[in-house]
């Protein structure tokens, strides 16, 4: 049996969370299974706003579920690189190895620190060296009055986007010759390899069979990218053999993007690379009602791993209890279903459905409430279920 959340215990919670410092908070009634660690890095701009509303949210499923849960917060953002220059610690890989189940995150990003030398440091230095190579981007429509496509509705958006995470373009091989000079050249590499690319592959066919989904499509730009995608081609026609019961196809990445304009519903689940998952999941995100909304993982199976919303720290709204935090909650509920916790993953995700059915959002969803007010009515509804 668990506790009940008041307010206060809700109020407390968010104002110690800001804090900034690496405060262990435990909640709940604890059962014979040991507590979950869960490291807690709010970052920068709203990522400090909607953070405390994922983690009161969660907390709230917690206590309902009579679940065990540490927390750590972290404060490594801008202000603390600003302040004493540090990123992430040298120790922090091994820690989190070692010490958690699973790392929330809000987002990096200051107007401040133009190289975003902590943004790098920290959230790309954590996905490459906790090896977290599947980035999951559910596309989830939630009501029919969010989609700016005409005539569609639930039914027809409800796709997964899978994107390759450790390599890619992202993976910062490159370099500059003659930098600065009327003759200068920038490279920029894109490492494929065959260790990657099949194992992105199999986890998104392995994903599609847990969720009962029945089409997966591989989005690549092999008639361009003649090797790098060459290799996408080859590692799909020989892992989608093994999936003979989902229908799989290709599409290039450019006739991806009008299609799933066009016509959303002939995706399941999409497969693609770091680059253009990344762009492909915010067109996902604009598809459901925007960024507000959208949530990620970043999954390394059977490892400790990240989850955040897909959003950026937004400077333009800082600071102005304005920012949604349901992308950062739906976050949350996915790092429930990855530590095991289903029903309290399913019990977040009901009370988001039900926020956005009764109007009780931010006012980027045409609802009145604040970050802070929205946070509450998630975590009411949450304690009650
Ligand atoms: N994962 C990350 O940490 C991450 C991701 C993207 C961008 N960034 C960083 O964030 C900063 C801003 O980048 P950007 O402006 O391109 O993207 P952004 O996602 O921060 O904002 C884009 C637009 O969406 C709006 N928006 C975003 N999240 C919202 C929310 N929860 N509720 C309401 N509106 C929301 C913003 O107000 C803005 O108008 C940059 O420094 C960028 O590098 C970080």
């Amino acid at each position: 049996m668990g506790t009940f959340l008041t307010r206060f215990d809700m109020d407390e919670f968010t104002a110690l969370t800001r804090l900034g410092s690496h405060a262990t908070f435990r909640g709940g009634m604890a059962k014979a299974s040991s507590p979950k660690h869960l490291a807690v890095i709010p970052g920068d701009g709203i990522g400090k706003e909607v953070i405390p509303e994922a983690v009161k949210v969660l907390r709230a499923a917690a206590l309902a579920g009579g679940r065990d849960l540490a927390i750590t917060e972290f404060d490594w953002g801008a202000d603390r690189f600003l302040r004493d220059g540090t990123t992430l610690p040298p120790d922090a890989i091994e820690m989190f190895r070692r010490d958690y189940d699973a790392i929330l995150l809000g987002a990096l990003g200051d107007p401040r620190v133009s190289s975003n030398r902590q943004g790098t440091d920290i959230l790309i230095g954590l996905r490459f060296q906790l090896d977290l190579y599947a980035n999951v981007r559910p596309c989830v429509l939630f009501d029919r009055r969010l989609t700016p496509l005409k005539g569609r509705g639930e039914s027809d958006i409800d796709i997964w986007v899978v994107r390759e995470n450790t390599e890619g373009l992202y993976a910062s091989m490159g370099g500059f010759f003659k930098k600065g000079t009327a003759d200068e050249v920038a490279t920029q590499e894109d490492i494929n390899t065959r260790k990657g690319v099949e194992r992105i592959i199999r986890y998104a066919f392995d994903l599609a069979r847990r969720r009962g989904r029945k089409r997966l499509c591989m989005s690549d730009k092999s008639n361009a990218l003649a090797y790098g995608h060459d290799l996408w081609q080859r590692v799909f026609r020989q892992v989608r053999s093994e999936y003979t019961e989902i229908e799989s196809s290709h599409m290039y990445i450019d006739n991806l993007l009008l299609q799933m304009v066009r016509d959303p519903s002939q995706f399941e689940v999409i497969v693609t690379c770091n680059l253009f998952g990344d762009i492909a999941s915010d067109l996902g995100a604009g598809l459901i009602g925007g960024l507000g909304l959208a949530p990620s993982g970043n999954i390394h199976p059977g490892r400790v791993s990240l989850f955040e919303p897909v959003h950026g720290s937004a400077p333009d709204i800082a600071g102005q209890d304005l920012a949604n935090p349901v992308g950062a909650v739906l976050a949350a509920a996915m790092m429930c279903e990855h530590i095991g916790w289903g029903t309290e993953s399913r019990a977040i995700e009901t009370a988001v459905r039900a926020a956005i059915r009764e109007n009780k959002t931010t006012k980027d969803l045409g609802g009145s409430l604040t970050t802070r007010g929205a946070g509450d009515w998630l975590a009411n509804l949450v304690a009650s279920s």
